[in-house]
């Protein structure tokens, strides 16, 4: 069969075979089929859908379309983290470097923003010098050293992802069940990692919009990695606002060196998760027997500042400068021309959040990318000062607008006021957690 009688059996909301779904990767990785085809055939799975028969063969099709790393030669429980993207979203930075400070073996590897939605690997660009691409053997020779090593998919680790990725980041093919379950888990299985801790977000600065389409993506990932062995366990988290108070590259490393430097209190929605993914992570590497153990562990490498430290050698290794790394040094990092508040139109309380605006006004001020070739401006993004549920004077700044170039910087105001929405009386706050899928 022709790649256009595959794309017109989905479009018939046919089931795609074992063979075809092979063919359809190793076709699109070798570049005998072009993207025009492939856009087609994501644009027909986003809107008629995959069973999970479907959404495996693709996984596993996937993560064989390259090599695959063998963590087996380093000493513990080699365990993963990933976010199913957000806004805001920076628990990586923090809970990476506080697992390893609790004796944790964290190898991993991370993705640039897709959308609306930031990346690690952009927020470690930020930092001048580091060098995201490491050959393996580098990455497993950091995690020997100092517990923890972040780093890009390297070279050809699931090259049909990187590639599907780019496509999808650019043809609004990104959100579908299947599609973002194939993505994550070729990825975290051809990684290596023994356990994985999976962040489902859901809600407005989400791909999942409601809380059954992310248990259904949280399910399903689950089941994949019972197929292939891998102990997965995934969280699903609000995000019907930005996860930190900072959306921006450098500004949101700003926010994980402040919390690692113990500024940020308890209670605060990305301490708390990172909190719930770290007690996850020390589980499952069972280095602590119960939620509170693993909980107190995390504390401690905060307060005693062997998180932090953590960080810094991790940096260090991937050749950044790591004397950065304090509440003052990241601020240099985040100088920008023009600090703009954006004031509040009205008096009354903040009721709601598109956190997805947010990370759009974000994004055209630079902290993103429209198309696949953009260059990100790591210091500029914004900078919020409420949260939902909060009270707020007319004049009185929703945000802090960092810029540099103030081309887009009308529409990033009007996509801020548009996100922001404001009520005369306070609304029911939403959960910081849905669920935990086992
Ligand atoms: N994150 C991924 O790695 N892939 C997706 O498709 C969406 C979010
Ligand atoms: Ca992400």
């Amino acid at each position: 069969m022709r790649m256009v009688d595959y794309i017109e059996k989905k479009v018939n909301h046919e089931e795609l075979s074992h063979d075809e779904i092979q063919a359809i990767v190793d076709g699109f990785v070798s570049g005998e089929i072009p993207d025009y085809q492939m856009s087609a055939l994501l644009m027909a799975i986003v809107l008629n859908d995959m069973n999970e028969r479907e959404a495996a063969d693709l996984t596993l099709s996937m993560m064989r379309s390259g090599d695959t790393v063998d963590l087996s030669d380093l000493p513990g429980v080699k365990v993963d983290k990933h976010s199913s993207g957000g806004v805001g979203d920076t628990t990586t930075l923090v809970v990476a470097p506080l697992v390893a400070a609790c004796g944790g073996t964290v190898a991993k590897m991370s993705g640039r923003g897709l959308a609306f939605s930031g990346g690690t690997i952009d927020k470690l660009e930020s930092i001048p010098g580091v060098n995201i691409a490491q050959p393996i053997e580098r990455f497993k020779e950091i995690v020997r050293k100092t517990g923890v090593c972040v780093i890009g998919q390297t070279g050809n680790l699931v090259p049909a992802d990187k590639k599907m990725y780019a496509l999808r980041d650019v043809t609004g093919t990104v959100q579908s069940v299947p599609l973002i379950a194939a993505s994550i888990m070729s990825k975290k299985l051809a990684a290596g990692a023994d356990a994985i801790v999976l962040d489902v977000k859901v809600g407005s600065g989400a791909f999942m919009k409601t809380v059954d389409e992310a248990k259904r993506l949280a399910n399903l990932m689950v089941k994949m990695g019972k197929l292939l062995k891998r102990e997965v366990v995934a969280v699903v988290t609000d995000m019907n606002q930005p996860l930190g108070l900072s959306v921006g590259n450098a500004l949101e490393f700003r926010e994980a060196v402040q919390l690692l430097s113990g500024q940020v209190p308890e209670g605060d929605a990305l301490y708390e998760v990172c909190m719930l993914l770290g007690t996850q992570m020390l589980l499952l590497s069972k280095l602590a027997k119960s939620d509170e153990e693993a909980r107190s562990m995390l504390k401690q490498a905060i307060v005693s500042g062997e998180g932090l430290k953590k960080l810094r050698a991790m940096i260090h290794e991937l050749g950044g400068d790591e004397t950065l790394l304090t509440p003052k040094g990241m601020d240099t990092l985040c100088a920008v021309k023009k600090m703009i508040p954006l004031p509040a139109k009205e008096s009354g309380y903040v009721v709601g959040m598109q956190a997805e605006l947010i990370g759009r006004a974000a994004q055209v001020l630079g902290a993103g990318r429209a198309t696949k070739e953009d260059i990100i401006d790591p210091a500029v993004g914004l900078v919020m000062h409420k949260r939902v549920g909060d009270k707020i004077e007319q004049g009185e700044a929703i945000c802090t607008l960092y810029v540099n170039d103030e081309t887009n910087l009308n529409d990033a105001m009007e996509t801020m006021y548009a996100a922001v929405h404001i009520s005369g009386k306070p609304d029911e706050l939403t959960p910081m957690v849905y669920a935990v899928v086992r």
